[in-house]
């Protein structure tokens, strides 16, 4: 977790430029924010526990200047959120000031060696044995570049390091496991763990493997191996606008990323599809791709996982065996894998630990391994086979919400490309179906003009505990929409299969407890049978359903309607409805919506 930035200029606004992307990187991390900047001497720093304006507060008394410098915005691992335990940490001197994202699995072993040699530590965190490293390797004689590369190698466990030292002109950056991308302008260089870091400034882009050592300076940058071998890194263009990462006249990013969901899937779909012919084309996955293939597991964590469901429903229903796991899980107890076995990481930032975890562990066992990510360039893009990018672009509230329905389009495609690779033949129902997807981004749009979900927000406000259920496509929903509700909101919320309601969370359900039903047109009768036991009790059902559903207006108190589609896309529609629901519940309880307490956005620890 956590964000680092650093840029390297000879003006003397690294300050202010480290703080625009301290604040652009707030979403992996708001626990505390430090910065240092270096102008001749010592590297000046200065950090603060809370949010980055804590941090403007302290800079506006000192004003330091200086071209060179490194930032940290921090989501807590070791130790509390405390001025002492915020980034960036020096030695026992001043010489060196280090920003991390990421664990150092051996720090305990390196401080308890560190302390017998005389170092003393002021904070909890792992971090600060690397500026303790360095100054002991510097003290040796040695260049700051060489101490650099001989405190790495004492490393273990997942890293981003971005480091200044007194006696150099230059940043210091490595990574292993946690991300860090360089930024590139005209005499200027910016390090950072995500490309929104720095887009304000530049949308050049080196994007570093694991193991890569920078040493950037005002005239230049060196990118070799740890060993001292020069790397060969490309630079690319991206066509993120920084307007995009900006919050465009929206209250908050989240509502600004629900309102971005037609645009998101026009850019998922676009030269993908072909409705008239249910011609699927896939960049790098022609025909053919999976002929080996014999099962299909997807591995995620949060919404992406219930996007996962979604993606092995699919196969499931079309004669490909598939199954949808926990990442988390999967990495600990994983099923059988073999040659044939194709392994989907679904995961927005393709960072997250778990998913990566999970992916290698796969990898390991033989099986092939395919990313469906949203950021070109991350670590499972890079780590796997082959890459599907959703292209919703950047995601920057905390809650996931354009990227899902992205990825359930995503999943759609490539599970038809699976299934003709698979089984031989089509789907049965692909017109119909690529007609609904091509209709999507229209329809999403029409559940953002007409929505009442922020009466319906209202209305339910003061209730006790929030049930969301759903069959088939539209159980995963169900767990969305829960997700999505506590996540925001932090008031008691559960989803559930829509048919086990009765075999114990019945026993919850009270006049207090509103239940949301999603209605994906299949099994509506079941549905509606569970929508009736929980009328029995007395419980408020809000029904998801589109307008001609006359049972779901008889049985429910209030309808949030959805566009008719094909029922394996239905669960997108329902779940917009949702994703408003919370965002306005959560709006009406005066929650902080983009960055809910105790999360971050992209969680790069196991
Ligand atoms: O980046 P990923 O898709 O791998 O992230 C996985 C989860 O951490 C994420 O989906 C999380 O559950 C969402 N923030 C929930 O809104």
């Amino acid at each position: 977790m956590c964000g680092i930035i650093a840029c390297v200029g000879d003006s003397d606004d690294a300050v202010d430029e480290l703080l625009v992307g301290l604040e652009n990187l707030e979403y992996r991390g708001y626990d505390s924010a430090g910065l240092a900047v270096k102008n001749g001497g010592d590297p000046a720093v200065f950090k603060r526990k809370g949010e980055i304006s804590r941090l403007k507060d302290v800079l506006a008394d000192e004003t330091p200047s200086g071209g060179l410098g490194i930032g940290h915005t921090r989501w807590s691992t070791h130790g509390p959120p405390t001025d002492a335990n915020a980034h960036p940490h020096t030695g026992c001197g001043d010489r060196v000031a280090v920003v991390h994202n990421g664990i150092i699995e051996n720090h305990g072993a390196l401080r308890e060696e560190l302390r017998a040699r005389g170092h003393v530590f002021d904070s909890d965190t792992d971090t600060e044995v690397i500026p303790h490293l360095v100054e002991e390797h510097l003290a040796e004689g040695v260049s700051p570049e060489t101490a650099f590369r001989r405190t790495v190698r004492r490393l273990s466990g997942s890293y981003a390091v971005a480091m200044l030292v007194e006696e150099s002109d230059a940043v210091y950056a490595t990574r292993s496991g946690s991300p860090l991308v360089v930024g590139v302008d005209d005499g200027e260089y910016f390090l950072a763990s995500d490309v929104p870091a720095f887009l304000d400034f530049t949308d050049d882009v080196i994007y570093l493997d694991d193991g890569d050592v920078v040493v950037a300076r005002p005239d230049g940058h060196v990118i070799t191996d740890l060993d001292g071998n020069a790397v060969e890194r490309t630079v690319q263009t991206v066509d993120w606008d920084p307007e995009d990462a900006g919050k465009g006249g929206y209250d908050h990013y989240m509502l600004k990323e629900i309102h971005e969901q037609p645009t998101a899937l026009r850019q998922t779909l676009r030269g993908r599809v072909d409705a008239q012919t249910g011609e699927v084309a896939l960049e790098d996955f022609p025909p053919g791709t999976f002929e080996d293939v014999s099962r299909v597991q997807f591995v995620a964590c949060g919404t992406s996982y219930h996007a996962g469901i979604v993606g092995a429903r699919l196969l499931g229903a079309r004669d490909v065996p598939a199954r949808a796991f926990l990442a988390s899980e999967y990495a600990t107890s994983p099923p059988p894998v073999d040659g044939e076995t194709l392994v989907v990481g679904v995961t927005q930032s393709g960072e997250t630990a778990d998913t990566l975890a999970a992916l290698r562990r796969a990898r390991a066992a033989g099986a092939r391994t395919v990313a469906v990510t949203n950021v070109v360039g991350s670590t499972a893009a890079r780590e796997c086979d082959d890459a599907l990018f959703i292209r919703a672009g950047p995601e920057i509230g905390v809650a996931a919400t354009k990227t899902f329905s992205s990825q359930v389009v995503s999943l759609t495609l490539l599970g038809e490309r699976l299934v003709r690779d698979v089984t031989g033949s089509r789907s049965d129902d692909v017109e119909e179906l690529f007609a609904a997807l091509s209709d999507l981004p229209g329809q999403v749009q029409q559940v953002l003009d007409y929505t009442k979900a922020r009466r319906v927000a209202k209305r339910y406000r003061d209730s006790d505990a929030y049930f969301f259920i759903g069959r088939d496509t539209g159980f995963p929903v169900a767990l969305e929409g829960a997700l999505k509700f506590k996540e925001i909101t932090y008031e008691h919320a559960e989803g559930f299969a829509a048919g086990e309601l009765k075999h114990g969370p019945l026993a919850l359900v009270t006049p207090e407890t509103p239940v949301f039903a999603v209605f994906n047109g299949r099994d509506h009768e079941k549905t509606l049978g569970n929508v009736k036991e929980v009328e029995a009790r007395g419980a408020p059902v809000v029904a998801v359903a589109t307008d001609d559903d006359e049972a779901a207006f008889e049985h429910a108190e209030t309808v949030l309607t959805v566009p008719e589609t094909h029922p394996d896309v239905a669960g997108v529609l329902a779940n917009v409805q949702l994703q408003l629901l919370s965002y306005h519940a959560a709006d009406l309880l005066g929650r902080s919506i983009d960055k809910p307490r105790n999360l971050a956005k992209s969680v790069t620890v196991e």
